[in-house]
């Protein structure tokens, strides 16, 4: 069987990646061959004497900015696979917001390439050249796109099939669909005067799940309103219907 997918990774600090792919879900899914994870390092796409990969702004102002040569270079070295170029991302604050709908577009390519900046931002013509999908992982700035790209990886393997043991966990935790998780317990059934809820061991699966629900729904209510609100309205004629019922119907 083939690759799910494969993700090549541009970076000028290829070494960052490495705790990250030697474990845990991400080693695993590399190992059963699910996914295909190339580093490239910018800097092997520099010709110059000094090897060069950022410089001073035109114009003047703080910082270094990465040239666009070795980013052009590097991309362009990427074999394309079934002759059909490969999802681009660029990693920035000024990039759309990293949601878990995009984790979940994003789990269905083929081939991902990830640009990551360091240093004070990009030589503009890397987004007028390369045209990328530009991503942020928040609101608030990290000295370069490594991290953030490997928050996105992480959040694209593991929905890869067969990634994780479990097939059902991805459908039932936090955001996939639009709640945040409920709360969860496992053994001991007390804990220094703190008791398991009795439903959850009451072998009822009904009441069970009603349990499970109004417990994601209140942590949601209390925590993210605004992914409430979002959900009521997603879910409005579901929960009509199912008035005076449990849900899910
Ligand atoms: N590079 C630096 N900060 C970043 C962020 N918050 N998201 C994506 N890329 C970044």
């Amino acid at each position: 069987m083939g690759f799910f997918v494969r993700i090549d990774i541009l970076t000028l600090f290829p070494a960052m990646f490495r705790g990250m792919l030697d474990s845990s879900i991400v080693r695993i899914a590399i190992e059963k061959k699910l996914a295909d994870v190339r580093l490239s390092n910018v800097r092997n796409f520099t010709y110059d004497r000094h090897r060069s990969v950022d410089d001073t702004p035109y114009g003047g102002g703080p910082g270094m900015l990465l040239r666009p040569e070795p980013i052009f270079r590097a991309v362009e070295a990427i074999a394309w696979t079934e002759h059909t170029a490969p999802e681009l991302l660029l990693m920035t604050p000024q990039g759309e917001p990293f949601t878990q709908h995009i984790a979940q577009q994003l789990s269905l390519k083929k081939h991902i390439a990830i640009i990551c900046g360091h240093y004070e931002g990009f030589d503009e013509r890397i987004r007028i050249g390369l045209k990328p999908w530009e991503i942020s992982i928040g609101d608030y700035v990290l000295s370069g796109g490594e991290i953030p790209a490997m928050a996105i990886i992480d959040a694209i393997i593991r929905l890869l099939p067969g990634a994780l043991g479990d097939q059902q966990s991805p459908e039932s935790e936090s955001f996939q669909n639009g709640l945040l998780e409920y709360a969860q317990y496992t053994k001991p059934i007390v804990w220094r005067d703190m008791p398991v809820p009795e439903v959850l061991s009451s072998g009822h699966h009904q009441k069970i799940r009603d349990w499970q629900f109004r417990s994601a729904y209140e942590r949601t209510l209390a925590r993210r309103p605004d992914l409430l609100e979002k959900f009521l309205q997603k879910n409005s004629q579901v929960l009509d219907k199912s008035k005076n019922t449990s849900f899910p119907p």
